[in-house]
């Protein structure tokens, strides 16, 4: 079973067996040598340090309804807000003072609300020339896509949620295709976007076979991010009663995509260290290289609910947390690089 570690380490890739065997091999063993590895792979590249992205959910506003989704259109029960420019700008002023250098804006999918963003955008370029700002607002026309990069967006995330299209009918509404949000991604990527994808673990309905498409996918898309959570039931969804995704198994994603792709910006995402105590010191120590602590403002926190007991990560404990596994925080831009 080890010597699939090794070979994985040593072709940076596997195949579909191979990938199979170590995303269910139930050998502790095996699965502590892949961590080790990825993490090795992850030091070599990085150092022991990780780089920070501060978060600012902007906008619960969303035209889908995605079966997942605590904040799909048709949940009722969410009070809806879109922060004001001045929000914006003084989360951003927040985080740079307290040392970040990439802010990225999240929201629902709001294609006029996302066509206005473009003027703020461009007042943080304007204001912090040395910063890096990250989107992730869902699928946009390619035009729209443009003025947001030419008013000074550097990154885009956009996770496919998962590469079956069969699947991804079964946790989206009729209307809602993989195509249109692959061709997003090839939009994204032409137009010079640092590209994020990524994908739900242990969605509803989800195979071993599916997570193998998204490695698969991931191989062809060549992104720059990858972002990769599990699937926490959200009240007042369609899953509302479904089984939480496996934690233990998205560490083996991350460990899997650090040993296939060593420069790969990999976060330890909310979504697993809301599942697991000490998720995301896990996730670091698997081969994950980024953490993405909240600045939305603290009011607003409460009704960006994507999932049930969403946590919000703050500077100092993420500090604290770094310094106990003998981890610290790599200061720049953080920028993707081939070497
Ligand atoms: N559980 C886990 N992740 C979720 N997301 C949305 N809903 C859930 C959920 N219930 C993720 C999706 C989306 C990202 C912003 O949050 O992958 O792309």
């Amino acid at each position: 079973m080890q010597e699939l570690v090794d070979t994985l380490a040593r072709q940076r890739s596997l195949g579909d067996e191979g990938l199979r065997a170590l995303l269910e091999s139930p050998d502790g063993e095996t699965v502590q040598e892949l961590h080790a590895q990825a993490r090795a792979v992850a030091e070599e590249r990085f150092g022991k340090k990780v780089y920070l992205r501060a978060l600012i959910e902007w906008s619960n506003v969303c035209r889908n309804d995605c079966l997942y989704c605590g904040i799909r259109k048709s949940n009722r029960s969410v009070h809806r807000y879109t922060l004001t420019r001045g929000e914006i700008l003084s989360a951003c002023e927040k985080a740079w003072t307290q040392g970040l250098r990439t802010f990225v804006l999240q929201g629902g999918e709001n294609p006029p609300a996302a066509l206005e963003l473009a003027g703020t955008v461009a007042e943080i370029r304007a204001s912090w020339p040395e910063a890096a700002i990250t989107l992730s607002l869902g699928e946009l026309p390619y035009d729209t896509y443009r003025l947001l990069k030419d008013s000074g967006a550097d990154r885009y995330l956009l996770r496919h949620e998962t590469a079956s299209p069969e699947h991804y009918a079964r946790l989206h509404p009729a209307g809602m295709r993989l195509e249109s949000r692959i061709r997003c991604i090839r939009d994204l990527k032409a137009l010079g976007f640092q590209t994020g994808v990524g994908m739900m673990v242990g969605s509803p309905f989800q195979t071993p076979e599916d997570l193998i498409r998204d490695i698969r996918f991931i191989e062809s898309v060549r992104p720059q991010m990858v972002g990769i959570g599990p699937f926490i039931p959200a009240k007042d969804t369609p899953f509302a009663d479904q089984p939480a995704g496996s934690a233990d198994m998205t560490l083996r994603l991350y460990s899997i995509l650090r040993l296939m792709f060593p420069n790969l910006l990999i976060p330890s995402t909310t979504a697993l260290s809301t599942l697991l105590e000490g998720g995301r010191q896990a996730g670091i120590l698997a081969g994950a290289n980024v953490i993405m602590p909240s600045f939305t403002p603290a009011s607003r926190r409460a009704d960006y609910a994507l999932y049930e007991g969403k946590s919000h990560e703050e500077l100092p404990i993420i500090e604290q947390e770094l310094t106990a596994i003998g981890y610290g925080i790599n200061r720049n831009r953080g920028d993707y690089s081939e070497n």
